[in-house]
């Protein structure tokens, strides 16, 4: 089977990354760490778009070459990946040849099959979302400028020559596969938006700049430079040349640029003759102690920030817990402190260290050799809830998933408290045994199903409770097998995460 192959959107690189870019990024990995955990490869790609007016802009104006303003921002994003314990594949730049190469390659076919023609745009452009924007969606301001409807920012009139895309042909063809194909646009409501949209029908759309140095050159005419988005949407595509990998499992972006996923990149593969993606999914936005994110208000989160005073897993987990994959939510330093204390410190953080330290103190660190079989509260309580997660999982359900895996905790909590075995060490060591055996199996499991949520925190539970190799173990089977590898030492290890006030 070829590897599960999931995107996200490649970042402008005119301003350093900020917690949304982070959001994006970090559920796309989760999900990849998630499939290689069940045991099939995942392939997890992303970049940085570098084309277009926006960045020629920003390196002007830091006093750039463009080529060094982009390398210089695009490691900004790369380095805080791996800050973020994010691992991805691949790491495409649109400056990159191999991308160039491609995006030539199919802009060829689409001119070569009369997909492309030339003409002239007269109308209107938004530098912030690089996008062609119709008068009737612009929006006027008090002094009578017209506004892009998504940056609020004053649009730019065109009058140019340009190479258009013939879009409107493909709305009977989208039409239909959404259709055929339900799950291909998710969530629902927001494909239903997309469904009503191209119900209304399509204009063709303008895909080259004249205006527009820093691009890629139209084959053949290079006063033409490709539209950035064009140009953009292909990394997905070129990314896998020489490998089997297109075409992609999912595509991860933000609800803004849903469109351009969902209209626009389907009806350019068509045209090519290439397969579609099997899904597009978008996530909502987060808006910042309740206002939006804008340059304006400068109140733009950086992940460091975060993750200097919280740590990297709990951002992590922060960003997947609090706000459904799909809706819009806030993020405020208030919810995350909470979160943080009593999810993460106390329910979780606090069964860690009670049962490891109990395993220690009443069993020496020692799991019995002989697993007794009747794992009472592991197999009627814990381990039936994989597949509930598992599926929640496969519909990029992290909340949820997440939600489950707390249900499991907080019985786990009850169950130290309803069994207290630091009584039964001294009423009935046979019982108390097999109850801290029981919490221990379920505990591991319950790593196991953090891990790909908060890598660091699942490897340091399972050190603690004595699991020494990996892969870790995941199923029922692997616990109950008592697998050699899980029989080390079992000791309080430190603190998970330290309370803040
Ligand atoms: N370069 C285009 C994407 C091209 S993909 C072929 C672009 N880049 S961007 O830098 O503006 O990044 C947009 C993405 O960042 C969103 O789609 C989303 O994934 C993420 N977010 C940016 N702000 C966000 C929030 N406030 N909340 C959640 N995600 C946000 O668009």
């Amino acid at each position: 089977m070829k590897p599960y192959y999931v995107t996200t959107p490649i970042y402008y690189i005119n301003a350093a990354p900020h917690i949304g870019h982070a959001y994006t990024t970090i559920a796309a990995d989760v999900l990849a760490r998630f499939t290689r955990g069940r045991g099939r490869a995942a392939f997890l790609l992303t970049g940085t778009d570098e084309h277009g007016q926006k960045i020629e802009d920003a390196a002007k104006a830091a006093g750039k070459h463009t080529i060094d303003f982009c390398d210089m921002t695009s490691s900004q994003f790369r380095e805080l990946w791996k800050h973020l314990d994010i691992l991805p594949d691949d790491y495409i730049r649109t400056t990159e040849k191999r991308h160039e190469d491609k995006v030539q390659e199919l802009f060829s076919i689409l001119m070569k099959n009369g997909d492309v023609y030339k003409g002239k745009y007269e109308g209107l452009y938004d530098v912030v979302s690089e996008s062609f924007v119709k008068e009737s969606d612009a929006i006027k301001s008090p002094k009578g400028i017209l506004l892009g409807p998504d940056s609020g920012k004053p649009l730019q009139k065109l009058s140019e020559e340009t190479y258009f895309f013939k879009l409107s042909k493909y709305a009977p063809r989208l039409l239909a596969h959404y259709k055929a194909n339900p799950g291909f646009l998710a969530p629902a409501h927001r494909a239903n938006e997309i469904l009503r949209f191209v119900e209304g029908g399509l204009e063709d759309i303008s895909v080259s700049r004249t205006k527009v140095k820093w691009g890629i050159p139209v084959p053949g005419d290079p006063d033409h430079t490709i539209y950035v988005w064009f140009d953009a949407l292909i990394n997905y595509w070129s990314a896998t040349a020489g490998t089997d990998l297109w075409p992609a499992d999912v595509h991860i972006v933000g609800k803004e640029i849903f469109r351009f996923h969902a209209v626009i990149w389907p009806a350019m593969l068509m045209s090519a003759g290439l397969p579609l993606p099997k899904q597009v999914f978008a996530h909502g936005w987060w808006t910042i102690e309740g206002q939006k994110m804008s340059k304006s208000l400068g109140n733009f989160i950086s992940p460091y920030d975060i993750t200097q005073e919280f740590g990297v897993d709990a951002l992590r987990y922060f960003l997947l817990r609090e706000m459904p994959f799909g809706n819009d939510g806030d993020f405020s330093k208030a919810a995350l402190t909470k979160r943080y204390n009593a999810e993460l410190a106390n329910d979780l953080g606090n069964l860690v260290s009670r049962v490891s330290e109990m395993v220690d103190k009443f069993l020496g660190g020692r799991l019995p050799t002989k697993p007794p079989l009747d794992l009472d509260f592991y197999t009627t309580s814990v381990a039936k809830r994989t597949p509930e997660i598992s599926e929640k999982m496969a519909a990029l359900d992290f909340s949820g998933a997440l939600d489950t895996i707390w249900d499991v905790v907080r019985s786990l909590n009850a169950r130290v408290n309803e069994k207290a075995p630091w009584k039964l060490a001294k009423t009935d060591p046979k019982q108390c045994e097999l109850v801290l055996f029981d919490l221990v199996c379920s505990l591991r499991l319950v790593g196991g199903w953090l891990d790909p949520f908060m890598p660091s925190t699942a490897a340091k539970i399972h050190m603690q409770l004595g699991v020494r190799a990996f892969p870790v173990p995941l199923t029922a089977e692997d616990v109950l097998a008592g697998k050699k590898e899980s029989t080390g030492l079992i000791q309080k290890g430190p603190v998970l995460f330290p309370r803040k006030v």
